[in-house]
């Protein structure tokens, strides 16, 4: 493992939440909606937008090519109430078709969240066997999801950026949710961001996920001479993959219909694996 830098906890070593959270994720919302693509804009959601990210989740979910790549079955709590109130914090982006200044607050098209369990809330940090007194700095990348005719123009990336950077303003070290091993392209773009696959685990009775996390306070170094690749495919019954190591990132191997993708698995440098 690498050196775990002990971190100063901000805010007098309780965790933000409610209206003061919000006002710091919304601060650093600000450099997202300034570097869009034309015609979109971002603003923080909150509870008046119940049914338009309930609706909006409803059709992305329907239109998955893989219907594994997102089972609601696998969330805990009420996602939507979670996200938008107390327990969580969700920035939208909208698409204006209009003139601007036409008074509609344009279409959501992609949503990023980010859960905040505190006291007894579902941790998924317990997942990871965190100590209980690092479970109050955990926080969740819960999901985002973009429209299909919004995809490959770097939103996701700038959702991730954007809660990666709220989770440790607010002093959260450990970021970490589950996504489903079919689903390379989510967890390819957040082990791209240093958030890796760790473990597989079971959620929502029989649906196996990986657990993917990052924390802050350590910079882990991969140790190529144990570099392994294993086809996406055949991922969820690897657990030996995680005895050994990690996950590092995604790999794409041919071309055109040939195109394969793959895990790049393998130990962190200094441990102690096989
Ligand atoms: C997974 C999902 C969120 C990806 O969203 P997306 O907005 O298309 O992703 P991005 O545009 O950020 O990245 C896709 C590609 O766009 C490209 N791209 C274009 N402009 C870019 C930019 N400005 N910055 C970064 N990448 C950019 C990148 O090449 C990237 O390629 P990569 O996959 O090799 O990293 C989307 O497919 C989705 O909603 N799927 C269904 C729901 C789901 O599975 N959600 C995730 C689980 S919660």
């Amino acid at each position: 493992m690498s050196a775990r830098i002990p971190m100063t906890l901000p805010f007098g070593g309780a965790p933000l939440c409610g209206e003061a959270a919000r006002a710091v994720a919304a601060v650093r919302l600000q450099a997202l909606a300034a570097d869009l693509p034309d015609g979109l804009t971002a603003r923080m959601m909150d509870l008046d937008d119940s049914n338009l990210l309930a609706d909006f989740r409803v059709r992305v979910v329907a239109t998955l090519e893989d219907p594994d790549h997102y089972r609601m079955a696998g969330e805990v709590g009420n996602f939507v109430a979670d996200h938008l109130g107390e327990k969580g914090l969700t920035a939208g982006i909208f698409r204006h078709e209009g003139r601007s200044g036409d008074g509609s607050g344009g279409r959501l098209v992609a949503y990023g969240a980010l859960g905040l369990p505190s006291g007894k809330d579902p941790n998924r940090g317990r997942d990871l066997d965190l100590p209980e007194a690092e479970l109050p700095w955990v926080a969740h990348m819960s999901s985002a999801m973009v429209d299909p005719s919004e995809r490959g123009r770097g939103l996701h990336h700038r959702l991730i950026d954007w809660r990666i950077e709220v989770a440790e303003a607010l002093g959260r070290r450990h970021l970490i949710t589950t996504v489903s091993t079919r689903n390379h392209r989510s967890w390819g773009h957040l082990a791209g961001h240093g958030i890796y696959p760790k473990r597989l685990v079971r959620v929502g009775g029989d649906l196996v996920r990986l657990l993917v996390h990052r924390d802050f306070t350590a910079d882990p170094i991969f140790d190529t001479a144990s570099a392994e690749l294993v086809a996406v495919e055949e991922l969820a019954g690897r657990w030996d993959v995680f005895e050994r190591g990690h996950v590092w990132g995604r790999v794409a191997v041919g071309d055109g219909a040939a195109l394969r993708w793959y895990a790049l698995c393998g130990r962190e440098k200094g441990s102690a694996g096989a």
